[in-house]
């Protein structure tokens, strides 16, 4: 016997995906619901690249009494009226958007990272997915961590705009076309132009002048790797559709050298080491699109510190930074807690 799992948001970007990762790693469901907004109801939407169609149905109505597992994507308003039936119901809800990622009954898993937190899921029947470019920047750091304590680590970000959505993507698909054509970019879902340009905005600004997506990145990483090791960042938004990018330097409490990291990482869980140091030995936004894998390149020692590394790490984030960890995340549900057959 297998689960019965309900993908919420299942016409988005991640909602999409989560299907054909369930789909791609044989999933033991024995059902699949696609939900959504009253706007999709009835449309047709593939279950991967099974043939198997599924009918989209009304989020408003949906009925979570007898379902196992529900995969929400679908922004933090509607999942703040809908999770908590959804828990309430008995069905466990594993989470795409920031609601309960900092709620501390709420566990924050990256399965490669944190297995083991996942027991707390029992207080709310809720388990969180951390924000995209977090997820790949842990599955990064936690075997260099073991190896060496970081204490702090200073990233800039290059996200994709599909990491805003689909109304993110069609953004710069319109102003490529538009400023292609001579018409004019209008910028309504990013603040500025995003095609041909880089936003250094990403969520709204707080009071000491970071963004809310920066302060993500400080708080999560505590919650999920080692709430001692100090973050600060810089993200920024890129016209690029798929694959967020991170340059990371690393401060490190014990010594570790480029080529220690390197071997170190070649064998790390969820990484994929592609570090030639010759033209094009790295890896780029373009070639992490549709992988599983975090990808690490340019592993330098920093020469302005003690004991620090500098990498360039890149990952699909629809995949690794949301619905694959989201459904890596059920699988390690099932293996622990919810048991089936
Ligand atoms: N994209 C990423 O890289 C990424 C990474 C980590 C986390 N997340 C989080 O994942 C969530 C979804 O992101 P996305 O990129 O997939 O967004 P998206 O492409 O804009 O899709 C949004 C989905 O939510 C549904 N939805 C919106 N309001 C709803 C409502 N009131 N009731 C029912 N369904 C509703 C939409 O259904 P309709 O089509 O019917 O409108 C659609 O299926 C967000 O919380 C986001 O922060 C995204």
């Amino acid at each position: 016997m297998g689960y019965r799992v309900v993908v919420v948001g299942a016409t988005g970007n991640v909602g999409r995906e989560m299907l054909n990762i369930l789909a791609e790693r044989e999933f033991p469901a024995d059902e699949i619901a696609a939900v959504a907004s009253s706007r999709s109801t009835g449309m047709d939407i593939e279950y991967g690249e099974t043939g198997k169609i599924l009918k989209c149905k009304n989020l408003e109505h949906f009925d979570f009494v007898g379902w196992d597992i529900a995969l929400f994507a679908v922004g933090s308003a509607a999942t703040e009226i809908y999770a908590p039936k959804a828990a309430a119901a008995g069905c466990v809800v594993i989470d795409n958007s920031s609601l309960y990622r900092m709620d501390p009954d709420v566990p924050l898993i990256v399965p490669e990272v944190n297995p083991d937190a996942i027991d707390g899921y029992v207080k709310k029947n809720i388990i969180a997915n951390p924000n995209c470019s977090t997820a790949q920047m842990v599955v990064a750091l936690k075997p260099l961590h073991d190896a060496a304590t970081i204490k702090r680590v200073v990233v800039s970000t290059y996200q994709s705009v599909s990491g805003a959505g689909k109304a993110g993507m069609d953004e710069l698909f319109e102003q490529s076309r538009n400023i292609f054509v001579g018409d004019p970019a209008v910028a309504n879902k990013f603040t500025k132009q995003i095609a041909f340009n880089v936003i250094p905005h990403i969520d709204s600004f707080l009071d000491d002048g970071f963004t809310k997506e920066e302060w993500k990145m400080v708080v999560e990483t505590k919650k999920i790797l080692d709430p001692k090791i100090k973050v600060v960042a810089t993200c920024v938004r890129v016209p690029v559709f798929v694959g967020h990018s991170e340059a990371i330097n690393i401060e490190f409490e014990d010594e570790i050298s480029a080529k220690k990291a390197q071997s170190i990482l070649r064998e790390a869980p969820g990484v994929m080491l592609i570090d030639k140091r010759e033209d094009g030995g790295y890896v780029t936004p373009v070639e992490c699109v549709g992988d599983y894998a975090t990808f690490v390149s340019r592993v330098r020692e920093d020469p302005t510190v003690d004991s620090g590394l500098v990498i360039w790490c890149v990952s699909d984030n629809l995949r690794k930074g949301a619905a694959l960890n989201a459904v890596q995340i059920a699988e390690l549900l099932g293996r622990r807690h919810l048991k089936k057959g």
